[in-house]
């Protein structure tokens, strides 16, 4: 059986329409069967309606600090739909502790940056003043810390001596519309185990790619 999953999105949900996309495969472990959106005006509601999901927006603004109250409807929602799992794209609002709980090890979320370095806001412009030679994107499990958690999945790109994190950023979005499926189908089809704070892969392949930057020919 297909585990059963909701987007929770802001903005323009292109990782949203990765993963439509990817699921759209018949052995696909999962379905994609909602989009949530806090903002009636993000522009991957459109996305997923032309693709044929369901869409629900629950306006966060009117809770104002009242997360606990948000969440409630939240949860109705996501129970009406009998949802098993959760990928955050781009979810621009915080959790209690109480409702990460609740779904710890079933909620995905998805990072532009190698975790743990750079979380919280802008982490390409982050990563461009830090001077890194390598960023990229994480997907994790999602806990009550900001953008922490068991790591599931990360790609990474070369960072260029004349990156704007404009450039940096386009050339992560690539790399994070790659990873977020191949983590949901591991998840998804019963493949990760959560150990303390980080994840193993079961049968996972290792490679002996390697990336470095910047290139030594
Ligand atoms: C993505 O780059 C995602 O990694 C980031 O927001 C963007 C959403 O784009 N998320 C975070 O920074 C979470 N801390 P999208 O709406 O096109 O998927």
């Amino acid at each position: 059986m297909k585990r059963r999953v909701a987007i929770l999105i802001s903005g323009r949900g292109s990782n949203m329409a990765a993963l439509i996309e990817a699921a759209a495969a018949a052995d696909f472990p999962a379905e994609i069967v909602l989009v949530i959106s806090n903002r009636a005006d993000a522009g991957g509601l459109e996305k997923a309606a032309a693709s044929g999901i369901a869409t629900r927006v629950i306006e966060s603004k009117p809770f104002g600090k009242d997360r606990a109250a948000f969440e409630a409807v939240l949860q109705a929602a996501l129970d009406q739909r009998r949802i098993d799992l959760i990928c955050l794209g781009g979810f621009m609002r915080l959790f209690t502790a109480e409702f990460v709980q609740r779904w710890y090890g079933r909620m995905l979320n998805i990072h532009p940056s190698l975790l743990p370095s750079f979380p919280g806001l802008e982490p390409q412009a982050q990563a461009v003043r830090a001077g890194v030679r390598i960023s990229g994107a994480t997907v994790h499990f999602v806990i009550p810390e900001t953008d922490a958690g068991p790591i599931l999945m990360q790609g990474a790109v070369e960072v260029y001596d004349d990156d704007t994190p404009e450039r940096l950023a386009e050339r992560i979005l690539a790399i994070e519309h790659r990873i977020y499926p191949a983590a949901l189908r591991l998840l998804a089809g019963g493949r990760i185990r959560i150990e303390g704070n980080t994840c193993k892969t079961v049968g996972g392949s290792g490679s002996d790619a390697s990336l470095i930057s910047p290139g030594i020919g």
